[in-house]
């Protein structure tokens, strides 16, 4: 799946790469319904496009130098969609772990589950547990994918299990929550990126995404490419991450 040759056009990609690379990228897939619509096919087909889009952005991913891709694929609110789409949207990830977890491994992915297991079928909790177990000493690329993921639900278990480990409110900080969500240990995403010109954060990563910076692009999910991702990492390298300190701040540290 991640093809190690470059080909003359991807050196040129390189080339107009910033020099700041986002380590963490983070993706809201979206757009695949409509783009469907905007061809006449039905909805499934939107989702079976955004696939195959996701097998050429983790290469893509892997080629700029990303270490770790989250991606959402279903939301905790995605549960209210017709029951047919539902069904269909479980049954895409059981096909990429039935179909793609052995490339997947070849090729250096981690895979990893962000998100409620309850709720989900049992076979396919099975297989999402079986495709982390399986990949879990790769390094070359992290995938953390949301699914049955919701920023609020995930505050809500990590408040829960603090509390059931007994820590007394002093203890309580930042970090300790950070260590009680689903990404423990992961670096935050330095970039969230939304595709098809909507401008809301969806209950994506909302604890982890407080620094982040955001990129929105009119492209639907299945036509975001190479090229579409180049430009959102060209725009991230252009940006200036403050932190909530002043530019004087920031300059006095670089020296
Ligand atoms: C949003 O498009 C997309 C989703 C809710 C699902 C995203 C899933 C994939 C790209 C397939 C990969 C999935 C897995 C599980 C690996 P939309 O349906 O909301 O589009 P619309 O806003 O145009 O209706």
């Amino acid at each position: 799946m991640i093809p190690v040759a470059k080909t003359q056009n991807d050196d040129l990609l390189f080339e107009s790469l910033p020099e700041r690379v986002p380590r963490h990228i983070a993706i809201i897939m979206d757009g695949n319904g409509r783009w469907a619509k905007s061809r006449g096919l039905p909805r499934t087909e939107g989702h079976r496009y955004g696939t195959e889009n996701l097998r050429r952005t983790l290469k893509s991913c892997v080629e700029f130098g990303v270490e770790i891709l989250t991606i959402y694929a279903f939301s905790t609110e995605n549960w209210s969609r017709p029951p047919l789409e539902v069904r269909m949207l479980m049954r895409i990830l059981e096909m990429v772990i039935d179909r793609e977890l052995k490339e997947l491994h070849e090729n250096g992915v981690q895979i990893r589950h962000i998100g409620e297991m309850e709720g989900i079928a049992p076979v396919l909790q099975k297989k999402i547990q079986y495709a982390c177990d399986y990949t879990k000493d790769n390094t070359r690329l992290i995938l953390n994918v949301a699914f049955n993921y919701g920023g609020r639900d995930e505050i809500v278990h990590a408040v829960r299990r603090i509390m059931q480990d007994g820590f007394a409110p002093e203890q309580v900080t930042e970090d300790l929550i950070s260590r009680y969500l689903y990404t423990c240990g992961l670096p935050d995403p330095d970039l969230i990126i939304r595709t098809s010109g909507e401008l809301r954060v969806s209950n994506f990563l909302i604890w982890q995404g407080a620094y982040s910076e955001y990129y929105a692009t009119p492209a639907y999910w299945p036509d975001f490419d190479k090229e579409e991702l180049r430009k959102a990492l060209v725009e991230y390298g252009q940006r200036k991450r403050r932190f909530g300190k002043t530019d004087e701040q920031l300059e006095s540290e670089d020296e």
